[in-house]
């Protein structure tokens, strides 16, 4: 299947490990061709033991489109303004990603996929989760996916910016949204991704407000269900971060969980975020 990397699966459901390619330095373009189907394959892939600086990180997501600046993040001096760097202090008291979600979907057009590397790990913990959406699609009774069908969702940013201990991260105010930096957008809450064409669940408890027209009491049953259900053991895989770990993982089609189980120690990851296409 694969003759320039060797992909080794981590779950039965998504994720697998890619071998045989340095994200330092220019990249042959097989390998890069055969990434992009193991990206697709897999929905998130992990490279171990690079040494990759953050432009590196960079050049590589480069290959999948143009970078993304997330407009309420804040930025930091000396560092190029697409990095997000992504640090949980010993005295931090949440750390960034504490819950189920797919990245920055109160954006109108939220991300790709995001690269992320680890610059500095607790001894133990600090893993990430990732949930496959197309399983959580299809595996929809046939009654539900008709009910969804056109059905559109509110997203917003407002359950971030209430967490005031992300503020490392966060510059709440920045950028595009209101006064108070909240920011919102309309999507399907099924979207079909546009190079593999399947049918993926697109709502995260992080972002996912209500239903476009109804309101938040009227909504929050069946998207509690969602969220359940889309994040099922069965449909994730779980990364356990070494030096010189690589996550990329695709946007559109899975939902991730930073594991916050290391209270007092200090966990450091960079982060680039591919532009991508607005939900359909
Ligand atoms: C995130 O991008 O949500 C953070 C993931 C992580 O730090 O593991």
């Amino acid at each position: 299947m694969y003759s320039h990397i060797q992909v080794r699966p981590l779950s039965g459901a998504l994720g697998a490990e890619v071998f045989g390619a340095s994200l330092a330095g220019e990249m042959p373009q097989a390998t890069i061709a055969e990434i992009k189907r193991a990206f697709n394959e897999y929905q998130v892939i992990f490279f171990r033991d690079q040494e990759a600086s953050d432009h590196d990180l960079a050049r590589f997501a480069r290959h999948f489109g143009d970078l993304a600046v997330l407009p309420p993040h804040r930025q930091h001096p000396g560092q190029f303004p697409e990095l997000l760097v992504i640090d949980k202090k010993p005295d931090t008291g949440l750390v960034f990603g504490w819950e189920w979600h797919s990245d920055t979907t109160h954006l109108e057009v939220p991300p790709l996929g995001s690269v992320l590397a680890a610059r500095q790990l607790p001894p133990v913990g600090g893993d990430t989760m990732f949930a496959n959406q197309y399983m959580a699609y299809d595996t929809l009774s046939d009654a539900m996916k008709a009910m969804l069908d056109g059905v559109k969702a509110v997203h917003s940013n407002s359950r971030i910016l209430a967490s005031l201990e992300v503020d490392d991260v966060l510059a709440p105010g920045q950028g595009l949204g209101n006064k108070d930096g909240t920011m919102s957008a309309v999507h399907p809450v099924v979207r079909t991704h546009p190079d593999t064409g399947r049918k993926a669940l697109f709502v995260n408890k992080m972002h996912t407000e209500r239903f476009e027209g109804m309101t938040l009491a009227e909504s929050q049953p069946l998207l509690n269900y969602l969220y359940e259900h889309s994040t099922r053991p069965e449909f994730t895989c779980r990364f356990r971060w070494e030096p010189g770990s690589i996550a990329f993982w695709d946007n559109r089609c899975c939902q991730h969980l930073a594991l916050d189980d290391y209270p007092g120690q200090r966990r450091l990851m960079h982060r680039v975020q591919i532009r991508g296409t607005r939900p359909v």
